[in-house]
């Protein structure tokens, strides 16, 4: 396992501090990129420098095309981050992406538009362009299937997450089509979020939690009370992933 110095959680809808966060402060840290959502909560889980952020803001207001990611993600640089676990809700293409399972993404496939995606844009810092092959870090998504393995959840391993504009959710034509595309899941809050934490040299993977069917994949209509169900069920097993995560960390 890579040496971890300090997990960053972003919570993402549903998402809630998890349960061991032994909190010492909240802090609203200002960037030259604006303010995070929400306070940046500081403190540790399991012995661990931790940090954790609602993506969405306190109280969750915040639009998936209106995040200031560019804040999010300095801000929790700026505190110390060196790893960061992005919990996101989403929907499931794939046949295997029945609500409840627990994904880690390997790949991404970005359809919003207009967001401001990158501090390297020519404006506050010199135009560059990152790597992006790999837009998760490989070393993150092997220490989560390790943390997941270890604490009895099942994660599956990899994975193409698609990312819409949002805020409402698909056509079922717009979901046949990412599914043609290859993804296998579909969510609103990756990108830039993802990029931004690479050019910023953090380690950054995604548990993706399956809260519905996408639009079209089954008889079912989407409800918001079984998305928040299945979020329920979803949220208990990401905070079981990441207590392990942290506990490994310590141990190492
Ligand atoms: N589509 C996009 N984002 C989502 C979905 C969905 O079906 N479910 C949860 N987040």
């Amino acid at each position: 396992m890579q040496r971890v110095r300090c997990i960053a959680v972003i919570g993402g809808s549903a998402a809630t501090l998890p349960q061991d966060f032994v909190a010492s402060d909240a802090c609203m840290h200002a960037t030259a990129w604006g303010e995070p959502s929400a306070p940046v909560h500081i403190g540790r889980l399991h012995g661990v420098p931790a940090l954790y952020l609602a993506r969405h803001g306190e109280p969750h207001a915040i639009a998936p095309h209106r995040i200031n990611y560019r804040a999010n993600l300095r801000a929790l640089a700026d505190l110390g981050a060196s790893d960061v676990v992005a919990l996101n809700t989403v929907g499931g293409i794939a046949g295997a992406a029945a609500p409840g399972t627990l994904w880690l993404p390997d790949q991404l496939i970005d359809y919003t538009w207009g967001r401001e995606g990158s501090y390297h844009d020519g404006a506050l810092l010199p135009l560059d362009h990152i790597e992006f092959t790999e837009p998760f870090d490989g070393g993150m998504r092997e220490s989560l299937r390790v943390a997941a393995d270890g604490a009895g959840v099942v994660a599956h391993a990899r994975g193409v997450y698609g990312c819409t504009q949002g805020p409402r959710l698909e056509t079922a034509a717009e979901i046949e089509r990412l599914r043609r595309d290859g993804c296998d899941l579909v969510g609103m809050t990756a990108m830039p979020e993802a990029a931004l934490a690479r050019e910023l040299g953090l380690r950054y993977a995604m548990l993706a939690m399956v809260v519905n069917r996408a639009a079209g994949c089954s008889a079912e209509p989407i409800t918001m009370a079984g998305i928040r169900a299945q979020s329920a069920r979803c949220l208990a097993q990401a905070f079981a992933v990441l207590e392990r995560l942290a506990a490994l960390a310590a141990a190492g």
